[in-house]
């Protein structure tokens, strides 16, 4: 399919703008426009592990747009527009800030190896960090000072990211309860529209999220393809069957 109804016009697909870890995102004939096609790719170490898992395209595509229209129904303003297929949807084309919005609720990941925190302590405060989005430099750690020197964000928008996280981690820590999964950290990405609003971007699905499952212990994200301990599609698959049945 490579056209799409929307809102009383018909949306054709144009030129490839880039291919990410496990997304493309293509140009379309409406400038504020882009389609994203979801690839059956999992990714560790920034891309330099890669492998092709069959069905993951769809499961993020789906757990993605039900969190997305999860959060728009809690006033979160986001890219997201419209589902095409099971793997492709229209998001608004935003200038994507570079800097990656990390928060902790539990001790996981990187905290632990960095801080020698015990793994799964509560944080509390909860965890806010920035970095900057860079595959070559290995997206470093980068704090407001840089982020301001540096000219990436504004002080404004520095408080919207800290503030829009904040929220958007209360909301979905409800969610996951609901679902009987404990929500650990998770990672944000931010544009900026035409006329300087900031919108939630990117993706949200377990590739960018620590879950836990609360009966068992187990994951049910990308640690799972990160540890070798499993197929990642069958908690990804649980996430989802979970999030049907409460929203
Ligand atoms: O690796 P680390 O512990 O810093 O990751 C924190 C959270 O951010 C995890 O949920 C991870 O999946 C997510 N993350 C991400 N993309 C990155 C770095 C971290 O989605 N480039």
């Amino acid at each position: 399919m490579d056209s799409i109804e929307y809102e009383k016009r018909t949306i054709t697909r144009g030129a490839l703008k880039y291919t990410g870890k496990a997304k493309q995102v293509y140009t379309t004939d409406d400038p504020d426009i882009l389609w994203v096609h979801y690839l059956d790719q999992a990714t560790a170490l920034n891309g330099k592990v890669k492998e092709t898992i069959s069905g993951k395209g769809e499961l993020n595509s789906a757990i993605s747009q039900l969190l997305f229209n999860y959060l728009t129904g809690n006033n979160i303003k986001n890219h997201y527009l419209h589902s095409i297929s099971k793997t492709d949807e229209l998001i608004t084309s935003l200038d994507i800030l570079p800097i990656e919005v990390v928060t902790r609720n539990y001790a996981s990941g990187h905290f632990v190896s960095k801080f020698a925190a015990t793994p799964m302590q509560k944080l509390t405060p909860i965890v806010q960090e920035f970095y900057y989005k860079s595959d070559a430099l290995d997206d470093p750690f980068i704090n407001d000072s840089q982020i301001l020197a540096l000219n990436y964000a504004t002080n404004d928008e520095l408080t919207k990211l800290r503030a829009e996280s904040t929220i958007i981690n209360r909301h979905l820590i409800d969610l996951f309860r609901q679902a009987n999964i404990q929500l650990i950290d998770f990672k944000l990405e931010f544009g900026r529209t035409k006329n300087g609003d900031i919108l939630l971007a990117d993706e949200l699905s377990p590739d960018n999220m620590r879950l836990v499952d609360i009966a068992t212990g187990n994951s049910l994200d990308k640690d799972v393809f990160r540890k070798h301990s499993g197929d990642v599609t069958v908690g990804y698959q649980e996430v989802l069957t979970r999030l049907q049945q409460i929203i």
